[in-house]
């Protein structure tokens, strides 16, 4: 595998820790290289002692000596320019000479860890060198990471040109919640089970609601998130991924293309409402506090600009228009310095068509609801009515069930980027969205951040609440509110 933006956080803090994470689960072939290659002075020792650093600070496995050592005597790095053929040339003397030397057989993955603007540049690097071809019998692959472009348009012009370089089944674009066991299992429980697909439709389900908050700020990456946004940034890949595997059909069966007809089925069938404005909402943080402690606010951030309008909440109604979901709002939100961090998908069910009890008996019954909780606390959770003990007269309460990953497995689940990296090395690709379906994404999400960029400034909220006031209003006009996760 050879890595371009070694230095930059996700290479650290993710990637490289799970290269070490599946060595270390046994998973990669003993002769796995990891090549670096940045335009850095550096030696290959000196790039390996920075994924050492990587792997003690991050991995989640234990480290130990006899995994390093092996992994780390396949660490190469080429110094070089991005835009330089010549450092093309000795990147591709490089990994013959571990194909001979490690075995690696011509099989080789090319880790775009890098900011899309680059990707033209090292693409056509990769053709002209000769590097993006294979011989006969190996294989070339190419890892792309998000943002896929900013709008519609220019996530098209990405794609051509990755297509121009790869063809469609070598490239493999990470939406590392797709790596996620508890995203996984959606479609486990969806399908694999016979009690919950006869209430999945409109004739049981009130509304769902997608919730991704995060109680961090942007740390330090102004540079990238900053004119990217909320919207942009988790919406159009994690947000709407999650919906679509909420709201698709059952596959023919979970290969690769026939999981993706279902995906796309289902974000084709979104509809934004007509009154953008009514059903949306977007914010920035302003100061507050978090986990005890005063925080700036977003605007306050270093290297973002004062008069910033990059939103860092944003939420978003949809309808997904067919047979299954009519009458049915797809409630999506995301925010950074909210209150807490959490990721899960509810989806919330109609009120009983009628409750033979007195009126008193049950006020504090409300919807029942299933929760994937994708995170930190992964699991299910169904909520249901149940009578109080020990009451003369009946009254019902709330109560949920619940399961618990780490009660009902032994083994704690990998990171997401263990599982998409290991896939990427088997060729394996339903876990990576096709350039459709990141199309598709944009094409739902283009006419609202149009809206948004005619339409002011993002509202303030405070850090460590749930977001600005717009967000409770555009809930309440459909006579709803939010969970509070
Ligand atoms: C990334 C976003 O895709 O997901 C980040 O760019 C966000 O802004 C991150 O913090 C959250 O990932 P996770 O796995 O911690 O939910």
């Amino acid at each position: 595998m050879v890595l371009f933006g070694v230095t930059g956080d996700l290479a650290r803090k993710k990637v490289m820790p799970a290269i070490y994470d599946l060595a270390n689960r046994g998973l990669l072939p003993p002769g796995f290289a990891l090549v670096g290659f940045a335009r850095r002075d550096w030696e290959d020792q000196d790039f390996a002692q920075i994924v050492h650093d990587a792997v003690r600070e991050h991995a989640r496995t234990p480290f130990r000596e006899e995994v390093w050592r092996q992994l780390s005597e396949g660490i190469r790095f080429v110094a070089g320019d991005l835009a330089d053929p010549e450092a093309y040339q000795r990147l591709k003397e490089t990994v013959s000479a571990l194909d001979s030397s490690r075995g690696t057989q011509g099989n080789h993955a090319f880790y775009l860890s890098i900011p899309p603007g680059l990707f033209p540049v090292v693409l056509d690097h990769l053709q002209s060198s000769g590097l993006a071809t294979s011989a006969p019998g190996a294989w070339r692959r190419v890892v792309i990471e998000k943002p896929f472009g900013h709008d519609l348009a220019s996530a098209e012009e990405l794609n051509h040109v990755v297509d121009r370089v790869f063809d469609s089944g070598s490239v493999f674009r990470i939406d590392h919640y797709l790596g996620k066991e508890t995203v996984q299992n959606i479609l486990a429980v969806r399908f694999a089970n016979a009690m919950y697909e006869p209430l999945w439709n409109s004739n049981y389900v009130d509304n769902v609601q997608i919730t991704m908050a995060e109680d961090i700020g942007i740390g330090g990456r102004a540079g990238y998130y900053d004119g990217i946004g909320a919207a942009r940034d988790v919406i159009q890949n994690h947000l709407l991924q999650l919906l679509a595997l909420t709201a698709m059909e059952e596959p023919l069966s979970f290969a690769a293309d026939d999981v993706r007809i279902e995906k796309e089925k289902a974000l084709r069938a979104v509809r934004l409402p007509r009154n953008i404005g009514q059903h949306s909402s977007r914010g920035q943080y302003a100061t507050g506090w978090q986990g005890g402690v005063p925080v700036v606010g977003y605007l306050e951030e270093q290297g973002i600009a004062p008069d910033s309008t990059t939103e860092t909440y944003a939420a978003l109604r949809v309808d997904v228009d067919n047979r299954r979901w009519a009458g049915v709002p797809f409630y999506l939100r995301t925010g950074k310095r909210l209150g807490r961090r959490v990721t899960e998908v509810a989806v919330v069910f109609k009120r009983a068509p009628h409750l033979p009890f007195a009126k008193t008996a049950v006020q504090e019954l409300s919807q029942n609801a299933l929760v994937f909780r994708i995170q930190p606390d992964e699991g299910i959770t169904v909520r249901f009515g149940s009578k109080v003990p020990d009451t003369t007269s009946i009254q019902v309460r709330d109560v949920t069930m619940d399961f618990q990953y780490g009660d009902s497995f032994v083994d704690t689940s990998p990171e997401a980027y263990e599982r998409l990296i290991l896939d990427v090395l088997l060729g394996d690709p339903p876990l990576f969205p096709r350039h459709e379906e990141v199309e598709l994404g944009w094409h739902i999400l283009d006419p609202v951040l149009d809206y948004w960029a005619e339409h002011g400034r993002p509202e303030q909220y405070a850090s460590g609440g749930w977001g600005p006031a717009s967000s409770y209003d555009m809930i309440a006009r459909d006579g709803r509110s939010w969970r509070r996760p």
